[in-house]
């Protein structure tokens, strides 16, 4: 008898973890079918993979792409916010990979969640700025949430029993600024902050990884996701990316999860889970090529957004709302040159300082204060010039 094909939607199928998705799916050949791809402008690369995996909806948030236009026989063309409610609620998928960047992400996450489909989740926004409520809803409806971060699925393929791990360890490949100076720093171009030495990524996501905000997210993506205080979380650093994140147990076992720094791996184990499949494999993991591990302490007066992270997080409320919407302004501003690299702490640290938190939010709060700061940021940038 054949088996039956797990329905699949994903949200950002045009981005960096979108696309490597559908590889793995390609190579996977009959295991998924694809109900809904969406994507943000890319309007012709949407168009080129819906004819290569004919799904029935398509959704662009494209000015030039509108709902109801005909873009091939048999596919609906959805439009915007609107069209991603309607993928997420779609009951046909099994399974919804939110991989668009930003706050886009949060709503439909939501909407999947209240209609019992499980999430492979990469959108890391999605638990900074919200975790408590996505996590609460997703166990009300008996929903997973499977982390597509290849540290938090690194965690998650580790867990056997979670009441039994004492600390979480996140391991950070250090970035492109690892062993250069905080002058160095400073003075870094857009470039070489864009340069990362193990990681192929979106923009945003990349710039954070070279100011280590990026492990400052994963701090709080992991609280909610695994339910750990943040003093049981700890970052080291590992330039090689081949320990994608380790726990230990109260008897002082520690168990970590290896492999090539490849998203495909992340990807495809949280599609198939709890299944695996050879899929994207292309070659055996050597421990004599690889040779040597290394592993160093991070240092927090050269990356301080770590510490920021932890001191949001343990805040909680709207904390992480406000460090989150403040960076992510901070780093469009340094991808326009408008700010130096050093700026986005600076400026994400003033508007944390000055921001009065909101404790239990509600999702119509985060959002007023996700705008509210954005504003308040842009502004202060202006004054930068
Ligand atoms: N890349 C990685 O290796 C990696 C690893 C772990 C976690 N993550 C997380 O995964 C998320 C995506 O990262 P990425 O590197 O793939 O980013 P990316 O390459 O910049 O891709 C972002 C995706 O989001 C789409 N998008 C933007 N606005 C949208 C909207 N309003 N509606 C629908 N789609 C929209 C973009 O569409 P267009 O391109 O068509 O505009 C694109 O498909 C981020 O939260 C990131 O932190 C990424």
């Amino acid at each position: 008898m054949e088996a039956k094909k797990r329905k699949i939607s994903i949200i950002g199928s045009t981005g960096s973890i979108g696309r490597q998705a559908l590889e793995v799916i390609e190579k996977l050949g009959d295991k998924f079918e694809i109900v809904a791809l969406a994507g943000g402008n890319n309007v012709e690369l949407l168009k080129k993979q819906a004819e290569k995996f004919k799904p029935k909806y398509i959704c662009s948030n494209a000015a030039s792409s509108r709902a109801g236009e005909s873009w091939g026989e048999g596919l609906t063309i959805l439009h915007g916010t609107e069209g991603l409610e309607q993928i997420c609620s779609n009951k046909e998928n099994d399974i919804i990979l939110v991989a668009c960047s930003g706050k886009v992400g949060l709503r439909p996450t939501l909407t999947a969640i209240k209609n019992g489909i499980d999430i492979a989740l990469a959108n890391k926004e999605t638990l900074v700025m919200a975790g408590d409520i996505v996590m609460s809803e997703a166990k009300k409806y008996g929903v997973n949430i499977i982390p597509v971060d290849s540290e938090h699925c690194a965690i998650h393929q580790c867990i056997k029993d979670i009441n039994q791990v004492d600390k979480l360890i996140i391991t950070a490949s250090g970035g492109p600024f690892l062993h250069k100076s905080i002058e160095d720093m400073k003075n870094a171009t857009v470039e070489q902050a864009l340069a990362h030495p193990r990681w192929n990524m979106g923009k945003k996501i990349t710039v954070d990884s070279a100011t280590l905000m990026n492990k400052g997210l994963e701090i709080i993506e992991a609280h909610h996701l695994f339910g750990f205080d943040y003093d049981d979380i700890d970052v080291v650093v590992h330039p090689q990316s081949i320990v994608h994140s380790a726990i230990e147990y109260v008897d002082g076992s520690v168990i970590a999860q290896l492999g090539l720094p490849s998203m495909h791996i992340p990807i495809q184990y949280a599609i198939t889970y709890p299944e695996r499949f050879e899929g994207i494999k292309s070659k055996s993991f050597s421990f004599s090529e690889i040779a040597r591990l290394d592993f160093e302490k991070p240092d927090y007066e050269k990356f301080p957004t770590v510490k920021l992270a932890y001191e949001t997080g343990r805040t909680g409320g709207t904390a992480t709302v406000c460090m989150n919407a403040a960076n992510e302004e901070a780093v469009f501003a340094f991808l326009d040159g408008k700010i130096k690299l050093y700026n986005i702490y600076e400026i994400t640290k003033k508007m944390c300082d000055e921001h009065k938190v909101i404790h239990n939010p509600t999702i119509d709060e985060i959002f007023a204060v996700d705008e509210q700061i954005r504003g308040k940021t842009k502004e202060y940038i202006a004054k930068f010039s």
